[in-house]
């Protein structure tokens, strides 16, 4: 018998739309009970390609859900104070019900005094360590984008997470850690048994090739491949990566931390890249903002 498996996509665009509708309904009801749209304002710093990528999804996924948006882009050599000016202005403006600051910022800047001085209640991003602290005793809060969206993903599959060994790689502060938190806890999608796997691990490919569900979020291309992944495994892909490639009119492919025609063969479930994480990020985002002109 073969081992290879037919997996079944993890898709971003097609859960997100279900997400979405249901977002758009609540928008329209907030709308015409306070007599104004949600609002998102996003903050890009500088000319980052990626970053404007993002933003500009954002943005545009507002509209559609029926939010208000504003983009805010401020010059690279914008100063540290002027931009904590700008987010005090955003905190004490009642027309804002949520922002975000896209990351990362300009070196010079603090990324950590930038997202401190952000009010939690309007942190849609839930990178205030007032709402990580909340996620982490189980109180309501916003739920950090990437790893909530993930969750949505597996909850929009049905994906089975308990009992499960869920390897992490990557402990970063707004993507790792916080999906180890989310899948260890007594609820669906969770009661995992989590790994955090990172830079200093030791023989990384052998704890990758323990994992019921592997998480990446490492930052490299193509970085998992086929070797390091279990037969069945779930694998999502938190990367994603501009590789050169002349034959494309863009001049670049997009591609994840997964070398995902390896991989997927082997797995059960693939979030692919683009179109699986990615989505997710926006949507749960958007599910943050409406929360918070719910109030
Ligand atoms: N940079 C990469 N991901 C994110 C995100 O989810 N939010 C913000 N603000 N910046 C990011």
């Amino acid at each position: 018998m073969s081992s290879q498996t037919t997996y079944r996509e993890l898709n971003g665009v097609e859960c997100g739309k279900a997400v979405r509708a249901r977002i758009s309904a609540a928008a329209a009801q907030v709308h015409a009970k306070r007599g104004h749209a949600p609002h998102l304002v996003a903050v890009l710093v500088g000319e980052d390609p990626a970053s404007q990528t993002y933003v500009a999804s954002k943005v545009k996924a507002c509209g559609e859900v029926g939010f208000r948006s504003t983009l805010l882009k401020e010059p690279a050599d914008t100063t540290e104070a002027a931009l904590l000016a700008l987010v005090d202005k955003l905190n004490n403006d009642p027309s804002v019900d949520g922002f975000i600051v896209q990351l990362p910022l300009p070196g010079h800047i603090n990324e950590e005094r930038v997202t401190l001085a952000i009010a939690p209640g309007k942190d849609v991003d839930g990178f205030h360590p007032q709402n990580l602290g909340r996620m982490m005793l189980g109180l309501p809060g916003y739920l950090p984008a990437t790893p909530n969206g993930i969750v949505e993903l597996l909850k929009h599959y049905e994906v089975a997470t308990e009992g499960k060994h869920c390897v992490v790689v990557g402990r970063s502060n707004i993507v790792g850690t916080p999906m180890g938190i989310l899948m260890s806890r007594n609820t669906y999608p969770g009661n995992c048994t989590v790994t955090i796997a990172h830079s200093r691990t030791k023989d990384l490919p052998s704890i990758t090739r323990q994992a019921d569900i592997l998480v990446v979020a490492i930052g490299k291309p193509n970085f998992i491949t086929a070797d390091r992944v279990k037969q069945g495994a779930v694998v999502v892909d938190v990367g994603i990566h501009r590789l050169a490639d002349a034959s494309r009119k863009s001049g670049f492919r997009l591609c994840g931390d997964v070398d995902f025609d390896g991989v997927a063969p082997k797995c059960s479930w693939i979030t692919p890249v683009p179109g699986g994480v990615g989505p997710m990020t926006v949507t749960s985002l958007l599910m943050n903002t409406l929360k918070a002109a719910q109030g």
